[in-house]
């Protein structure tokens, strides 16, 4: 059986390179340009109820018991009768919008009426709460819409959290079949805590499913896009790379949830919902072509992580629950599976006319997305059962296109028996980059940061795919920054690394700590967001061990890094400790550069934290002038970026 074709564009894809500006200076050593990016799962809600910028929630009635205790497919729902109006509302699952979406509701009103004459609103109903209410804005468009069957004049509704009505319009539906209805709300009130009323206003019959709301405000505003703060945030990294969409939500629980594209693609009422690990519902709202679009609208690399046909080692029904250990897909069922991920490559980069590039070109991308790497597991345990299928699958992907970085797994801990027999398993294949996941303490990172001075430059790359100190506190955070100077010096073999996770929703966070912390309303970047964003944004493709004199001195990081493409020259220092540092920097080799220097400073009191914090820490930026040979004090706890601008 043939399984793929290769064609011819992808062949020629090649990595992206930068015009280099400048030539750098002898004695440095050059390192990785992808080096800093980022990891997105929805974790935390990061996904639905964060950046899926829909209000809705459980807007297609399929959330069920399996996901979460006590939920079901009125979750977040209720039924509503407004003035002297009476009728009910069923579930129901025969003759449904999609077969991937098999749950709506017939609402029946057999009486519409007001009470007063001047009450504002009557009907009979579903009311939904939102992700902890609705967030609305005085002025601001919201775009409603709702598949229906039948015919009924509805009445949509924007209320506070008294039921109140701020806004509404009035759609008729008609149809014999499912069709879609669209209204445009506009509140004139500003609140938290609204909510949204579908109401059948006259007596009779109405089937309804896909109830949505989404500001008319998303990222470069598409219609049911994403969180346009949310994004920004993520812009603000200037990341190289986006990894996605798991993480563990990549196992899903249990065999039957292992996470499929497939799903995850087309319109949206026609996407599967499912539950994730996490113990909540995944709309699929963000799917593989919304991932794909933001790595293009980022400017970064998009990295999926695929799964290897096995599950989570913790897994049960539920992330919490006493594991029943791997499990793996049968042989049979692997080879399904590959099938599959060789359609996503073709889906992802065939041209517009092959079977899987035509339905990408639907969607509204007829151009190829760019692909250079592929991500095959997610921290499993290194069984028999992993290395068969995660080698069933590199096999059938190099052999379709050989031009693919794949990069490989090592179990969850940085060392040990499953990281040494993931790394075995990478060289025995010849992978070219090797995924490592550890969360550490602070402590540990301080005296660990010289771990990648001594891995083998002759084997494969690391990508440093999640990592985290265990806390929000500034300490954390420079702690990381120390650590991250290990991976700048290392930047030949460490050719990537991503802070996990991203996002966390206030008060709904599985995982703590989250680099950038959100409710409906604003965002609350934690102090390892600035460091990461410091390291992105003043990275360089060359490093130089020999331009920052300093004591041996584990509370200190520092490094050197030259751009050149910019021909800027940046030190990097970051003082965990209680005293000053002094250092002595000698840049004479770097003949282009102007005294004229940025230096920005991130420091406070070592337990510090932004979550929640109406005065977060953040950096500032100042101009100074700075010779070539100087001495510098490094104040304590403190992370520093000094940056001079090429002439
Ligand atoms: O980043 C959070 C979780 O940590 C990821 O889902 C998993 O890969 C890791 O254990």
């Amino acid at each position: 059986m043939k399984r793929c074709i290769i064609f011819a564009a992808m062949l020629s894809l090649a990595a992206a390179t930068f015009a280099q500006k400048s030539a750098a200076p002898a004695g440095g050593k050059a390192i990785s340009t992808d080096l800093f990016g980022i990891f997105f799962e929805d974790i935390n809600y990061a996904g639905d109820g964060g950046l899926y910028a829909e209000m809705v929630q459980n807007r297609s009635f399929e959330y069920t018991a399996s996901e979460h205790e006590g939920w079901g497919p009125m979750t977040a729902w209720k039924f509503v009768n407004y003035g002297h109006s009476v009728g009910d509302a069923d579930v129901v699952t025969n003759r449904p919008l999609h077969a991937n979406n098999t749950h709506y509701v017939t609402l029946r009103s057999e009486v519409v009426g007001l009470y007063r004459k001047d009450s504002p609103i009557a009907g009979i109903g579903l009311q939904n709460e939102g992700y902890d209410g609705m967030a609305l804005t005085k002025g601001e468009i919201y775009h409603f819409s709702i598949w229906a069957r039948g015919e009924m004049p509805l009445q949509v509704v924007l209320q506070d959290g008294k039921g109140l009505s701020i806004c509404s319009d009035t759609i008729r539906t008609a149809a014999v079949e499912w069709q879609c209805y669209e209204a445009v709300l506009r509140p004139d009130t500003t609140l938290t805590d609204g909510r949204l009323s579908v109401l059948a206003i006259a007596p009779g019959q109405v089937d309804v499913d896909m109830i949505s709301l989404f500001p008319h405000h998303t990222y470069k505003e598409r219609k049911g896009g994403l969180r346009a703060d949310m994004v920004e945030a993520l812009q603000q990294l200037k990341p190289r790379f986006m990894r996605f969409p798991g993480g563990c939500l990549l196992h899903g629980p249990g065999l039957e949830h292992l996470y499929n594209w497939k799903n995850t693609v087309g319109p949206v009422w026609q996407r599967k919902g499912q539950p994730n690990c996490w113990g909540y519902h995944q709309s699929q709202g963000i799917g593989y072509y919304e991932f794909f679009q933001m790595c293009e609208d980022l400017g970064c690399k998009p990295v999926p992580v695929i799964h290897a046909g096995v599950t989570c080692q913790g897994d049960a029904k539920g992330w919490n629950i006493p594991g029943t250990g791997q499990r793996s897909l049968t042989r049979e069922q692997m080879e399904a599976y590959v099938q599959d991920i060789l359609d996503m490559i073709e889906w992802a980069t065939g041209p517009a006319d092959s079977r899987w590039g035509r339905l990408r070109a639907e969607a509204g991308h007829p151009a190829p997305f760019q692909l250079e790497y592929i991500a095959i597991g997610n921290e499993e345990n290194v069984t028999d059962s992993l290395i068969r299928n995660l080698t069933m699958l590199y096999e059938a992907i190099h052999e379709c296109y050989p031009q693919l970085t794949v990069i490989g797994t090592c179990g969850h801990t940085a060392n040990g028996h499953h990281h040494n027999r993931g790394w075995q398993l990478a060289r025995d294949l010849g992978l070219k980059v090797v995924d490592e996941h550890y969360f550490q303490a602070p402590d540990w990172l301080i005296k660990n940061q010289h771990r990648y001075d001594s891995y083998d430059r002759t084997g494969p790359q690391v990508y440093f795919g999640e990592y985290g100190s265990r806390g929000t506190r500034l300490f954390n955070a420079l702690a990381e920054a120390i650590y991250m100077m290990g991976l700048e010096r290392n930047g030949d073999i460490v050719c990537m690394a991503s802070y996990a996770p991203l996002f966390g929703k206030r008060d709904h966070c599985q995982w703590n700590p989250d680099l950038i912390y959100f409710d409906n309303q604003q965002l609350y970047p934690s102090v390892s967001y600035y460091v990461q964003q410091l390291f992105s944004t003043n990275s360089g493709d060359y490093y130089y061990d020999d331009v920052i004199n300093a004591a041996d001195d584990p509370m200190l990081g520092r490094s050197c890094v030259f751009d050149s493409r910019t021909g800027d020259v940046i030190l990097k220092f970051s003082n965990a400790d209680s005293v000053a540092k002094t250092v002595t920097v000698d840049l004479s080799r770097f003949k282009r550069i102007s005294s004229k220097v940025a230096v920005t400073t991130l420091t406070g009191h070592p337990e510090d934290t932004n979550n929640y914090n109406q005065a977060p820490l953040r950096p500032r930026t100042e101009s100074s002038q700075l010779k070539c040979r100087q001495s510098l004090t490094i104040e304590p706890y403190t992370f520093q970026v000094i940056r001079y601008k090429a002439k």
